[in-house]
């Protein structure tokens, strides 16, 4: 596929209170991971699937760090790099609507910052292309059903997502959604008729389920490892650990 069609956007915004009192004092995705920091991940694994345009989106008091990181991403292998400043953590689908006007109407490529995968994400991109339209997660296979009562979890049913259930007491399934989302334009339909959760955020899981009740959701699962690094300090050197080791953002052979 034509991966310079394709626009990214990647948030880095949120308040990282699971990894207090580390990101009291810097944003979570400027932590390093092994050798760099945390953001760097999300940035390769987009430009090496072949996206050459990124908003990245963040907010609270060390946005500027991340100019000072990634500058016009020139650097990185990104042709055009635009920022998005998020005034309060108000949710990853608030942060997502900032890059309304960046990614006017075009499919767009959604990266959580903190989600570090072994593997190049580049096949999803090329089937979200096939698709032509939708939306399309990339689950991941969990052994712990405890892990899940901490993620989305999707409702599988003769190989479609039926839907998904955000830290469901009672999994219905062995997978969990990861931290990257393929929409077509129809997301910025949805995203202003999103009311706040319990806990004050606009949901990602309400924009993904919205196109799993429109019959248009598909999904691949990863191969290989994923990790949220923001989830715990535990996952946080898990993640480290594992990248160390065996890196990351790897090209299929
Ligand atoms: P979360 O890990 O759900 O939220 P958080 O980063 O605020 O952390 P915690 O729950 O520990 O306080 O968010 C996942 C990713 O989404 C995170 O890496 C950054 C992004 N995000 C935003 O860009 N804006 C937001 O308002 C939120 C909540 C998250």
């Amino acid at each position: 596929m034509d991966g310079s069609r394709l626009k990214g956007v990647i948030l880095a915004g949120g308040s990282g209170t699971r990894l207090h009192p580390l990101t009291r004092i810097t944003n979570k995705h400027l932590l390093p991971i092994y050798d760099r920091p945390m953001v760097t991940y999300s940035i390769e694994a987009m430009v090496a699937a072949g996206v050459s345009e990124l908003m990245l989106v963040t907010g609270g008091t060390h946005a500027g760090e991340f100019f000072r990181l990634l500058g016009n991403g020139h650097e990185y292998g990104i042709d055009r790099l635009f920022y998005a400043y998020q005034e309060r953590p108000g949710g990853i689908a608030e942060a997502l609507s900032l890059a309304e006007r960046f990614v006017n109407r075009e499919p767009v490529i959604v990266m959580l910052a903190d989600n570090i995968y072994e593997q190049s994400l580049r096949s999803v991109f090329e089937n979200f292309d096939r698709q032509g339209g939708g939306a399309r997660v990339v689950l991941s296979e969990i052994d712990e059903a405890e892990h899940l009562r901490h993620l989305g979890v999707p409702e599988l049913d003769a190989g479609r997502i039926a839907r998904i259930v955000e830290k469901p007491a009672d999994p219905p399934s062995m997978m969990a959604v990861t931290g990257v989302y393929c929409y077509d334009e129809t997301v910025w339909d949805v995203l202003p008729t999103l009311e706040p959760s319990g806990r004050g955020e606009l949901e990602i899981t309400d924009v993904n389920n919205w196109f799993v009740e429109q019959g248009t959701m598909e999904y691949d699962v990863v191969d290989g490892f994923w990790g949220d690094a923001g989830e715990s300090i535990d996952a946080y050197y898990a993640v480290n650990d594992f990248v160390r080791a065996h890196g990351a953002n790897k090209a299929l052979a």
